[in-house]
């Protein structure tokens, strides 16, 4: 519809009406008894039925003839024949499973990333879906908190290409191109730095670190034209980011230029009264009306208090009606006007896409004396509570909840699996139930000729996502207690953990030969992993969050400021940043992930403004590496990070060979974020190349204002 028609259809709408479309409500007030997907309390606010026929949106039913009998009978009784528009949290895959985003992050190749969603946009507009609830680009920097699955980490960055790529693959070239499904980004802003990692608490950032470390992601989906976002549960500081009109207006709108819609989180704006930041629900609804939020999600503050506002004139009726413009406009331009049901004819594809991604994802983290990848004829057992579990699909898992086993994707490819022994998770403290018994006589026949001991460990899919808050993240006992046995057995045993967070794994590195970590990997879990531990694909996956050494070091993160003190490996002394029981670095720190080849950076050069790297396979296998880009700089008065990923290049190389990969400088990569302003600042600059964060190889280059206008933009 043109501009002038939606601007008519508006006039011709009262108040009610107009009401009605700010306010987001789930299946149970259009008479089904309960949501597809429960994402929040129970509580349901009382609505009366002339309100539920002008209600704008549906929250979580994705099923085609669910969908179209709501549709139809919505539109019978309204009468301006306005599309419902329904939205859900396809997170990571819609019907075929993708692997957590955490993992997708985790491959550093943001293409996966834009072609799983444009599969789950074809899957999920086939059933009437046309908003997800994604990307979510909150950067992660605490593992304790359950939703790091669901983001990309730790590194802006990185997260900034993820989040382009997530919106690319969901709204296509088109938002009317029939299968785009429109992406509400999440959670603005700053979600994922709960104090203490536990979830909805309150999180205190300085200004500087939002704006360098935290808006990035968000930014940079709203450049690629996210056609959504929607407001965090959060405070930040003393404000909750709902009702936070300098964070939703002045930030988003005005400065970012954002025009789209913007929805509260479930029931947020109700909680603002629980937060003691709103009086009543009429002083709720007046706080986000002003921070221009469109759509109120699970509470009706808005709906019960409008009119008075308008009457009293404590709001200004033309903020309702752009945020009715912007919600018609979105349903306009999802061609829902033309045809509430577009989309629905699609089929979905054929091609099953999950495997090629999953096997991008995994971090091979231990590899002693090269034991992986096993030979098809080696005699293995495979023990733990993943090993036949298809429980591995991750948290947010849209209309499936199971995926292929370990077990099932090994015995595909090897008949040598000589025993599979399953030891189902128990609760949360125990891990797994019981132990086998090794010593007895049976186990010890089956496990007579075993070469190699796959041990499948991690914690339940469930544990992980949202309201999945942790504080202990070391294996359960018994699982740390069966790889200590596993190990007794003096066979080679390669550790496979599958989890939605970096866990602590120092208690089982030891006793581990090999460390796989598989995350959730969706749809072709055990397909993906029984590839890589049999070489058909050497693993990819890079560390996008640091493992720490421990609980006590999170939160531990590579690009934070340098201490006036730092700790001297070489010259002990008391009155330096230090922890007195561990060390400072992580595990494994951030871009870690060895592959089954042998790659080092042979030489590095820089000529004019272009960087020369040279690398090189001493390995036997053809793998896919990641080179990354580093820069450190100073840029007083600031104190500054050590350095910053700027730039990430995959290349794949052959056993033996070597490849020259050059790298052009751009102005981007020297520019320093002055809270949300970019600013060049001329003087010295370190860019290290290598494949993970503490890559070594260095050169130095000064670069003046003159020689900074003469480079690429992007
Ligand atoms: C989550 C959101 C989600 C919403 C709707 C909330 O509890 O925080 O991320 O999109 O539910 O399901």
């Amino acid at each position: 519809m043109k501009e002038m028609e939606l601007r008519g259809l508006l006039d011709s709408m009262t108040l009610r009406e107009k009401l009605g479309q700010l306010t987001q409500l789930t299946p149970e007030y259009f008479g089904f008894n309960e949501s597809d997907v429960v994402t929040g309390t129970d509580a349901l606010h009382p609505v009366s039925e002339e309100d539920a026929a002008n209600v704008g949106t549906v929250l979580n039913i994705c099923e085609k003839e669910k969908v179209m009998k709501i549709q139809r009978e919505y539109l019978k009784r309204n009468r301006h024949g306005i599309p419902l528009l329904f939205m859900a949290d396809v997170i990571h895959g819609f019907r075929t499973i993708f692997p957590i985003p955490l993992a997708i992050a985790s491959s550093f190749d943001p293409s996966f990333a834009e072609k799983a969603a444009s599969y789950a946009a074809n899957e999920a507009t086939a059933e009437g879906v046309k908003v997800t609830f994604s990307p979510m680009v909150d950067l992660t920097r605490d593992p304790r908190w359950g939703r790091v699955m669901e983001g990309n980490g730790e590194d802006p960055y990185l997260n900034t290409l993820f989040a382009k790529a997530y919106v690319k693959g969901y709204q296509k070239d088109n938002l009317s191109n029939p299968s785009s499904i429109a992406s509400c980004v999440k959670h603005f802003a700053a979600y994922g730095a709960p104090l203490g990692g536990r979830e909805y608490n309150g999180v205190e950032l300085s200004d500087w670190t939002l704006h360098e470390s935290y808006f990035p992601g968000y930014k940079a989906a709203i450049d690629a034209k996210a056609s959504m976002v929607m407001a965090a549960f959060n405070t930040i500081g003393e404000k909750p980011a709902t009702g936070n009109k300098s964070l939703l207006k002045n930030t988003l709108r005005e400065k970012w230029g954002f025009d789209g819609v913007l929805i509260s989180d479930y029931n947020a704006v109700n909680e603002l009264i629980v937060h003691k930041a709103a009086r009543n629900k009429k002083d709720a609804a007046k706080q986000v009306i002003k921070a221009t939020l469109d759509i109120e999600m699970m509470s009706t503050c808005i709906l019960d208090e409008a009119e008075e506002l308008i009457r009293t004139r404590e709001i200004d009726i033309n903020l309702i009606n752009e945020s009715v413009y912007r919600i018609l406009k979105l349903k306009s331009d999802l061609g829902l006007f033309e045809n509430p049901y577009i989309g629905m004819e699609n089929t979905a594809p054929s091609s099953d896409l999950s495997l090629e991604v999953a096997k991008a994802c995994p971090i091979l983290l231990k590899n002693e004396d090269s034991i992986l990848p096993l030979n098809r004829s080696e005699k293995i057992a495979i023990i733990g509570p993943f090993a036949k579990d298809t429980h591995v699909v991750g948290g947010w898992s849209m209309k499936e909840k199971e995926g292929k086993s370990l077990y099932d994707g090994m015995r595909k490819l090897s008949d040598s699996i000589k025993t599979c022994i399953d030891t189902p998770l128990g609760s949360l403290l125990e891990g797994i139930k019981d132990i086998p018994d090794f010593s007895d006589k049976e186990l010890e026949d089956n496990l007579q000729g075993i070469d190699t001991v796959l041990v499948a460990v991690g914690e339940n899919q469930n544990d992980t996502g949202e309201g999945a808050s942790k504080t202990s993240l070391t294996l359960s006992y018994n699982q740390m207690k069966l790889i200590k046995e596993a190990k007794k057995l003096g066979k080679k045993v390669i550790t496979i953990v599958f989890s939605g967070r970096p866990m602590v794994l120092s208690p089982i590195v030891d006793d581990s030969d090999a460390i796989l970590q598989a995350w959730f990997l969706g749809t072709s879990s055990g397909d993906a992993l029984a590839e890589l531990i049999y070489g058909i694909s050497s693993p990819r996956g890079k560390c996008p969050m640091s493992f720490p050494v421990n609980e006590g070091q999170i939160p531990v993160f590579y690009n934070h400021c340098i201490t006036g003190r730092p700790e001297d490996k070489n010259n002990f002394t008391r009155y330096v940043s230090r922890y007195l029981d561990a060390p400072n670095e992580p595990l494994f720190p951030f871009g870690f992930g060895l592959t089954y080849g042998n790659n080092s950076i042979k030489s590095f050069k820089i000529e004019g403004n272009i960087l020369h790297i040279l690398v090189k396979n001493k390995g036997k296998h053809r793998c896919t590496d990641t080179i990354q880009i580093y820069i450190e700089e100073h840029n007083e008065p600031y104190a500054r990070p050590s350095r910053l990923l700027k730039k990430i290049r995959n290349i794949e190389l052959g056993d033996g060979e070597s490849r020259s990969v050059a790298i052009t400088l751009t102005k981007e990569m020297f520019l320093i974020n002055e809270y949300g302003n970019k600013r060049f600042q001329p003087g010295i600059f370190r860019i290290y190349a290598g494949f993970d964060s503490n890559a070594e190889h260095s050169v130095e280059i000064e670069l003046t204002n003159e020689e900074f206008s003469k480079l690429e933009e992007v």
